[in-house]
C-alpha cells in the first residue's frame, strides 16, 4: 500500500501522518510507503515507522509537479493542501491557484496515468461550501450557495471530484470538514481561527482576544476525529455514494458561548478570565454570512464517520492529545 498526502505539513496532514506511522497499515494492508508532500518542506515525522516516508517539496499548482506527485501510482491520496479561507478572501488569484487549479493539476495527472489507474482520492472540502438563507437543519440535499472565495473553490473541487469519478478515473470521497478545533500549534490565517485560539492560549495561560459576538456560531470537530474521518474515507466502500462523492461530515454545532461555557466545566473560571472580548467588525462581518444552524449527517453517519458528541469532549482531547493531560494554564 503506497499512501500520498498532499498538504502532508500542514496541520491536519501531520496528524494523519503520525497516526499511520503509528499503526503501519491501512485497511488491514501494510503500509510500505508514505509520501508527505507540501508547498515547504514538510517536518520529518517524530513517531517512527516501519516504512519508508519520503517528504517532498511540490507546489501543486504546477502541472508537472503535481504529475510527478503521482508517478509512483499511490494507492491511496489524502489530498489536504489549500490556501484557507482568511487569505483566498484576501489573495484572489492565490486561492483559485491553490484550490482550484491544485485540484485539477491532480486530477489530470491520475487520469492521463491511464492503464486502470484509479486511486482512492480523499479530498477534505469544507463546511464553507454553505451559505444562507438556511433552513432549521440543513442536510447533504440543501444546495451549495458559499459566500466566500474559498468555499466556492472548494464547491467547484467537489463537482470536479464528482465527475472525474463517475468517468471512472477516480475513486473519490469528498469530506466537509467541520471547523477542526482545538487547532493546535500557532493560530493560521482561517477565519475560524477564533473558534480554536480562545481555547487554546487560555489552557496554556496567556491571553486569547475574542474579536467576535458570543453567539457566533460554529460546527466542530477535533483533529482526532478529523483524521478518524480520512480513514474511514480512505477505506469505506464508495458503491453507496453513487455519483454524489462529498458530505458532510458530524460535528458538535454550539455557539462562542457554548465553547466558554464548556471551558468553564473543562477547565475553571481562572482559565475562562483569560478571555478578552474586543469586538472587531471586520470579523463580526465575517461570521455573520456563516452562522450556521445545526446540521443533519445521517448519511455520513450511516458510512460510518463519527465525532465528539459535546464541546467538554473537544476541549479534553486536546488536553489529552496536545498538554499531556494537564493545563498548564492553571499553574500560571
Ligand atoms: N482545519 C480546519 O478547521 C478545516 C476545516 C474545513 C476544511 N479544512 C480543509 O482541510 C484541509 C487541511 O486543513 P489544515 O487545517 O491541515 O490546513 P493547513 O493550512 O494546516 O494545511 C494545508 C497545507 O497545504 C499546503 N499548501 C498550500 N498551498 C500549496 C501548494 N500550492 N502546493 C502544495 N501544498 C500547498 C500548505 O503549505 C499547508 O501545509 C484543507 O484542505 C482545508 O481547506 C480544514
Amino acid at each position: 500500500m503506497k499512501i500520498l498526502i498532499i498538504g502532508g505539513g500542514g496541520m491536519v496532514g501531520q496528524k494523519l501522518a503520525h497516526n499511520l506511522a503509528r499503526t503501519g497499515k491501512l485497511n488491514n494492508q501494510a503500509i510500505k510507503e508514505i509520501t508527505l508532500a507540501d508547498a515547504f518542506a514538510p517536518p520529518a515525522l517524530s513517531t517512527p515507522a516501519s516504512f519508508e516516508i519520503s517528504l517532498v517539496t511540490a507546489d501543486i499548482t504546477n502541472a508537472d509537479i503535481a504529475s510527478s506527485l503521482i508517478s509512483n501510482k499511490p494507492d491511496v491520496i489524502f489530498h489536504l493542501a489549500a490556501v484557507v479561507s482568511g487569505e483566498a478572501e484576501a489573495n484572489f488569484e492565490k486561492g483559485y491557484s491553490v484550490n482550484l487549479d491544485g485540484m485539477r493539476n491532480i486530477l489530470e495527472a491520475i487520469r492521463l496515468t491511464g492503464n486502470g489507474y484509479k486511486p482512492r482520492l480523499v479530498f477534505t472540502s469544507s463546511v464553507a461550501v454553505y451559505g444562507g438563507p438556511y433552513p432549521d437543519v440543513i442536510d447533504d440535499d440543501f444546495q451549495l450557495q458559499p459566500r466566500t472565495s474559498y468555499g466556492i473553490q472548494k464547491a467547484m473541487s467537489e463537482l470536479l471530484l464528482n465527475d472525474y469519478s463517475r468517468r471512472g478515473f477516480v475513486d473519490g470521497v469528498g469530506l466537509r470538514l467541520p471547523t477542526i478545533c482545538v487547532r493546535p500549534g500557532k493560530p493560521n490565517k482561517a477565519a475560524s481561527g477564533l473558534f480554536s485560539n480562545i481555547l487554546r492560549e487560555p489552557l496554556v495561560g496567556i491571553e486569547a482576544v475574542l474579536p467576535a459576538s458570543k453567539s457566533a456560531t460554529n460546527i466542530f470537530a477535533s483533529p482526532r476525529s478529523a483524521v478518524g474521518f480520512l480513514l474511514n474515507a480512505a477505506t469505506l466502500d464508495t458503491a453507496p455514494l453513487g455519483d454524489r462523492r462529498s458530505m458532510m461530515m458530524p460535528g458538535v454545532w454550539g455557539t462562542v458561548g457554548d465553547e466558554i461555557d464548556a471551558l468553564r466545566r473543562v477547565a475553571g473560571d481562572k482559565i475562562v478570565a483569560l478571555i478578552k472580548h474586543e469586538p472587531d467588525p471586520a470579523v463580526e462581518k465575517m461570521l455573520s454570512n456563516w452562522n450556521f444552524p445545526n446540521f443533519s449527517t445521517d448519511r455520513a453517519k450511516a458510512l460510518g464517520f463519527r465525532c465528539e458528541s459535546t464541546l467538554d469532549e473537544i476541549i479534553q482531547v486536546h488536553i489529552d492529545d496536545e498538554l499531556g493531560g494537564k493545563i498548564p494554564g492553571l499553574n500560571t
